[in-house]
């Protein structure tokens, strides 16, 4: 018994992953861990565009919904959320007893309940909390970023699981962490981060503010160094030295100013607005708008917001004039 268990435990830590998708998360994914040897392949569907750049990456590919696609036991959803009670729909039933299903985001399982619809899959959070594009880069250049976790739907078997799924995090390059939360938990905390700070206040307050400089006669270049590049680097320091570290490490000017910014700008009523987002969220509130929201359109919209911007105008000629110093 205790050698049947222990290949078991075994078969499970060399257990191959199928990564379903090739899009921002998927590539930095595959990529990370076929550096790192860990066993995986890629699945996409019959008429994908990907197919020809994943065997050029050297990587096996395999058919979504194809009698080979099911015969694995360990698979990752990374395709767009959107599509992923079509995808359970479709495939939930045609998966082996037991099967693992890894969810980047608790936020399809949070609203489809996937484990009391397709209770024979153990279906599992593995969200890492970095964008696709820097999954790759902190990867190649050894830095760092973190990734959660939820066994919350698995019954029996966790251990070995845990075993494998710390494996994997490491060969992705996972350096903080693991942390164990809920499906629940990364759902609200990744959408009001999104929405309160690093997907709204960042970029439109950088947009704002670049606005306001170049219309008072700023050359354009000393806004974007100002508001958009020097964030990147403000960031860095943050996160290095913490919020005392940072505070201590500011001139005087920008400590006044620090503190006339928060004092003015932090107000009741931006803190106020600032909960709603999370209330929102936690009432299925924002769920409901999601669903009434057309996403391409919006897509199209914010796109052409940004497009005729001057701060794209400038990001684009400061690129350029990068790349030209490169050569
Ligand atoms: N974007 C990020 O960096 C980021 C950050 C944190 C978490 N996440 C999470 O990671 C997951 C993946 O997000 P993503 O942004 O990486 O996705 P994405 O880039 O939009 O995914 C695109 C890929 O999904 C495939 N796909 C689209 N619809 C499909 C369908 N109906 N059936 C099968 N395959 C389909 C596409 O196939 P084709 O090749 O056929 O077009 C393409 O390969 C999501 O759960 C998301 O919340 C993403």
């Amino acid at each position: 018994m205790i050698a049947l268990i222990g290949s078991f435990q075994l078969v499970l830590f060399m257990m191959r992953l199928t990564i379903i998708g090739f899009g921002n998360q998927a590539k930095a994914w595959s990529q990370n861990l076929q550096d790192s040897a860990f066993p995986f392949r890629v699945a996409l569907q019959p008429d994908s565009a990907s197919f020809d750049k994943v065997v050029e990456l050297g990587m096996e590919t395999v058919e979504i919904g194809s009698k080979e696609f099911f015969e694995d036991r360990a698979f990752v959803l990374l395709t767009p959320d959107d599509t992923h009670h079509s995808f359970m729909t479709t495939y939930g039933q045609l998966f082996h007893e037991g099967s693992l299903i890894l969810y980047n985001h608790g936020f399809s399982l949070s609203k489809n309940n996937f484990q009391e619809t397709l209770p024979h899959l153990k279906h599992i959070l593995f969200a890492v909390k970095a964008i696709g594009s820097e999954i790759r880069k902190q990867y190649l250049s050894k830095g760092q970023f973190g990734a959660v976790y939820s066994l919350e739907f698995v019954k029996g078997g966790t251990d070995a699981i845990e075993t494998w799924i710390r494996k994997m995090a490491k060969d992705l390059g996972v350096n903080i962490g693991l942390f164990k939360t809920t499906f629940l938990h990364e759902t609200q905390a990744d959408l009001y981060s999104e929405q309160g700070l690093l997907c709204s206040l960042i970029p439109y307050t950088a947009g704002e503010m670049f606005q306001h400089l170049v219309e008072s006669g700023i050359e354009p270049e000393l806004a974007y160094l100002e508001v958009w590049h020097e964030m990147k680097l403000i960031a860095i320091a943050m996160v290095d030295k913490g919020p005392e570290g940072f505070f201590d490490l500011i001139s005087p000017n920008a400590l006044v100013g620090s503190e006339k910014g928060f004092q003015k700008l932090i107000t009741p009523e931006f803190k106020s607005n600032l909960r709603s987002l999370l209330t929102d969220i936690q009432s299925n509130k924002f769920n409901q708008e999601l669903e009434n929201t057309n996403v391409e359109e919006l897509r199209k919209t914010i796109r052409s917001r940004w497009s005729d911007s001057s701060l794209m105008k400038t990001f684009n000629i400061m690129k350029a004039k990068e790349e030209n110093e490169k050569t």
